[in-house]
Formats: structure tokens, C-alpha cells, sequence
């Protein structure tokens, strides 16, 4: 299966992913973005643990939306209580990456430890 690239944004961390290992950890569902960025150290706030109900780990999708998953309406519904939400927001828990993407993590939601990022 081939290999995908991701991004995050601002850190401009770039990572390559490799479908037939999904899941990596044990947050978002299998594949998700936030699935990824955790397992490579890639801090996103998901306060509800990646079930698609709180909304904290909204993204902005810089490139690449056509190589995520369709969103449901249920997760269309829950974007529009992120802060700032754009046309180009998903949900980083529900979001499956299936080619290459860029991302940007709102600052609020890098959930950066006290002292700043490592
Ligand atoms: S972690 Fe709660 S909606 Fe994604």
C-alpha cells in the first residue's frame, strides 16, 4: 500500500505514514490525524479522547482535503462549535488520512506543557 506524508502546522512537522499500520495509538479512529500526530509526538488537545464529541481537536486543512475522509454530518455538526471554525476545519479524531496532507493546529489546541513544546 503506498505511503502518505503529513504535515503540522506551524511546527512543520512532516511525517510519513504507512496505511497498513493504521491504528498507531489508540486515540481517533484508525488512520485519523490525531491518531498519527500523537503516535509521532505531534500534540492536539482531545479532551474527549477521540470519540468525535468535543470538538477540541479541530484542524485547518491546508492541503490535502481531498485526501481525507468524507466527514459525516455528525462531525460537520460538532466543527461548527470549534472556535474559528473555516470551511477547511476537521475534526483531527475523525479525519482519516488516505494521501497526503498539510494541517494546521489552531494554538489553542497544541495543549503545549508549561515551559513550551520540547
Ligand atoms: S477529540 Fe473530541 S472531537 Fe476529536
Amino acid at each position: 500500500m503506498p505511503k502518505h506524508t503529513i504535515t503540522f502546522l506551524p511546527a512543520n512537522v512532516t511525517v510519513d505514514v504507512d496505511p497498513a499500520r493504521y491504528p498507531y495509538g489508540s486515540h481517533g479512529r484508525p488512520g485519523s490525524v490525531l491518531d498519527i500526530a500523537l503516535t509521532h509526538g505531534v500534540s492536539i488537545e482531545h479532551a474527549c479522547g477521540g470519540v468525535g464529541v468535543c470538538a477540541t481537536c479541530h484542524i485547518i486543512v491546508e492541503s490535502g482535503m481531498e485526501n481525507l475522509s468524507e466527514p459525516t454530518d455528525d462531525e460537520l455538526d460538532r466543527v461548527d462549535y470549534a472556535p474559528n471554525a473555516t470551511p477547511r476545519s476537521r475534526l483531527a479524531c475523525l479525519a482519516v488520512v488516505r494521501g497526503d496532507v498539510t494541517v494546521r493546529i489552531p494554538h489553542w489546541n497544541r495543549n503545549i506543557p508549561a515551559g513550551g513544546a520540547p
